[in-house]
């Protein structure tokens, strides 16, 4: 059984991030919950929680550096920091949409922050006892599954995500870690980053502590088959 005392969500200030804190909160107990955030004006409901949380952008390698000094270890990492639109880039249609600017802020966001705190939070895994480090990916970014295109930014993004899991996995691996490291496909879940295009959906959509407790069972589910997997809600594996 898994029983992680201590988690560390990135990105947990609202969406499935804080669907992830609120779900491992209730699921294990005695655990000590560590949360960063970058925008406070969408962390109001994260603040009100009983946990440790810290406001910083976790793209920036100076104040990731500075959070790991002040933490010796974690049994559960999650990453939750993820791109598809905002007011200015939207998902593009066609090539006719490419410009290098968005492609670059996909590519900054989904596929650079997990590499960059897995360079920070290596020593903080381990040897002994069983982790877990995984980040959200989207079931989009896989390559063998992709018949319908479009979404080029995030999709891409995406799929270079999973090689970054992939090959941290393999480095944690060879360094005798015992972490399971997990890119992981939450399922459509109502957030911020889904609203503009819930409505075309027919397929049930999560709510995010829904989402949050599917992606628990999923990476308990793990713990036995490995590391560098890209795994569905349910289980299931998503071809590369
Ligand atoms: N919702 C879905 O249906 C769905 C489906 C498949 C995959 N996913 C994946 O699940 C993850 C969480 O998504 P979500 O639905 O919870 O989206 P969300 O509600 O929009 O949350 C996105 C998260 O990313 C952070 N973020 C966004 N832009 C950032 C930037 N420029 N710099 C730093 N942090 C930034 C946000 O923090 P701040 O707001 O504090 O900046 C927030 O923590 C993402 O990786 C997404 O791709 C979601």
């Amino acid at each position: 059984m898994f029983t992680p005392r201590s988690a560390l969500v990135i990105g947990g200030g609202h969406g499935l991030g804080l669907g992830l804190v609120e779900a491992i909160k209730n699921r294990y107990s005695d655990i000590e919950i560590f949360v960063t955030y970058r925008d406070e004006a969408k962390a109001g409901k994260l603040l009100l929680l009983d946990v440790n949380a810290t406001k910083l952008d976790p793209l920036n390698e100076f104040e990731i550096v500075e959070f790991c000094k002040c933490h010796e270890k974690f049994d559960l990492v999650i990453n939750s920091v993820g791109f598809l639109h905002d007011s200015e880039t939207k998902p593009e249609k066609s090539l006719r949409d490419i410009n290098s600017a968005d492609l670059l802020k996909n590519f900054s966001i989904n596929s650079i922050v997990t590499p960059l705190w897995a360079k920070h939070l290596k020593s903080k895994f381990s040897k002994k006892e069983v982790s877990v480090f995984a980040t959200l990916s989207a079931m989009v970014g896989s390559i063998g599954e992709n018949e319908l295109g479009g979404w080029y930014g995030y999709r891409a993004s995406k799929a270079a995500l999973n090689m970054f899991i992939k090959t941290i996995a393999i480095e944690f691996r060879q360094s005798r870690l015992k972490t399971s490291v997990i890119a992981i496909h939450p399922g459509t879940t109502h957030t911020e980053l889904s609203e503009p295009f819930s409505k075309n959906i027919k397929h049930k959509i999560w709510g995010p502590v829904e989402a949050a407790n599917n992606i628990l069972n999923t990476l308990e589910g793990c713990l036995e088959e490995g590391s560098g997997l890209f795994k569905n809600w349910d289980g299931r594996r998503i071809e590369w």
